[in-house]
């Protein structure tokens, strides 16, 4: 049972943990924080500004910090930081925008679970970071999808709707791109004792071990699905907030950004 405050986002989609400083943390608290975010898929916790060792020691609490396999990190002493930078000339959408999906499900093995954002500078009344409840998308399924879709799986691609953003992005970082990496995992999933749908629209080529005939429309059925206002919170940031999510059930995508500078760092985690 846990001590600490929480206040569930829009929709039931994650919950704000409230009142708590991440800066020297006691073991109970983390556990506390763990569970959470196992119920919940995805915690927001307001106004932290962690220096990056700081933050980097949380994430080091929380799971493994892994190298991200396409972005280099803030510097030799962080490399599990990212900078996520979005400059006021860009035109291109921002990173990861425009489409709902689970951070690297393209990975067959070793994908990382926990994707950590914090908010460096923060434009004015833009950049919302928009997620979708997976548990929630799944529980209002119909029962005849829930039965179709028991043993299904999707083929994940680097490579889908989504590249288009990544390979603007590589290419103004001044990195090659390596061949596109392809993945197949099981589209329910359970995670803390409840079914979540692994879809990444993002991402998501093809669906099988379904009717054939199904195939083509339950991909679009469920893609349109988790889309659905009743599973999206908006994430409107302040400098200093930090966000955790579980790419198991959490799906997530950054929204449009117009002439402003927005700075995050990630951090993603085993
Ligand atoms: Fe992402």
């Amino acid at each position: 049972m846990s001590n600490l405050s929480i206040t569930p986002g829009t929709n039931n989609v994650g919950a704000y943990i409230n009142s708590i400083e991440l800066k020297n943390l006691e073991q109970k608290q983390v556990n506390e924080i763990k569970d959470i975010l196992s119920q919940f898929g995805v915690i927001f916790i307001k106004k932290q500004s962690l220096d990056p060792e700081a933050y980097q020691n949380f994430a080091k609490s929380i799971g493994t910090p892994v190298i991200y396999p396409r972005l280099k990190g803030l510097d030799k002493k962080f490399p599990f930081i990212n900078v996520i930078e979005r400059k006021p000339e860009d035109k291109n959408l921002s990173f990861g925008s425009s489409w709902l999906h689970q951070d690297t499900s393209y990975l067959a093995n070793d994908r990382p679970r926990y994707t950590m954002l914090m908010g460096i500078e923060i434009p004015n009344g833009q950049g919302n970071t928009i997620f979708s409840s997976g548990f929630n998308a799944y529980k209002k399924l119909p029962d005849e999808v829930k039965h179709k879709i028991k043993n299904a799986t999707g083929i994940f691609s680097s490579a889908g709707p989504i590249a288009v953003t990544r390979l603007e992005r590589e290419k103004e970082m001044g990195i090659k791109s390596s061949d596109s990496m392809e993945a197949e995992h099981p589209i329910v999933k359970m995670v803390n004792g409840k079914k979540t749908l692994y879809v990444s629209p993002g991402h998501l080529m093809e669906i099988k071990n379904v009717d054939k005939k199904d195939a083509v429309y339950l991909k679009k059925y469920l893609i349109d699905h988790v889309n659905k206002k009743e599973f999206i919170f908006s994430y409107e940031w302040s400098k200093g907030d930090i966000c955790l999510w579980d790419n198991l059930s959490i799906l997530h995508m950054a929204s449009e950004i117009k002439n402003c500078r927005r700075v995050m760092h990630r951090i993603t985690m085993k």
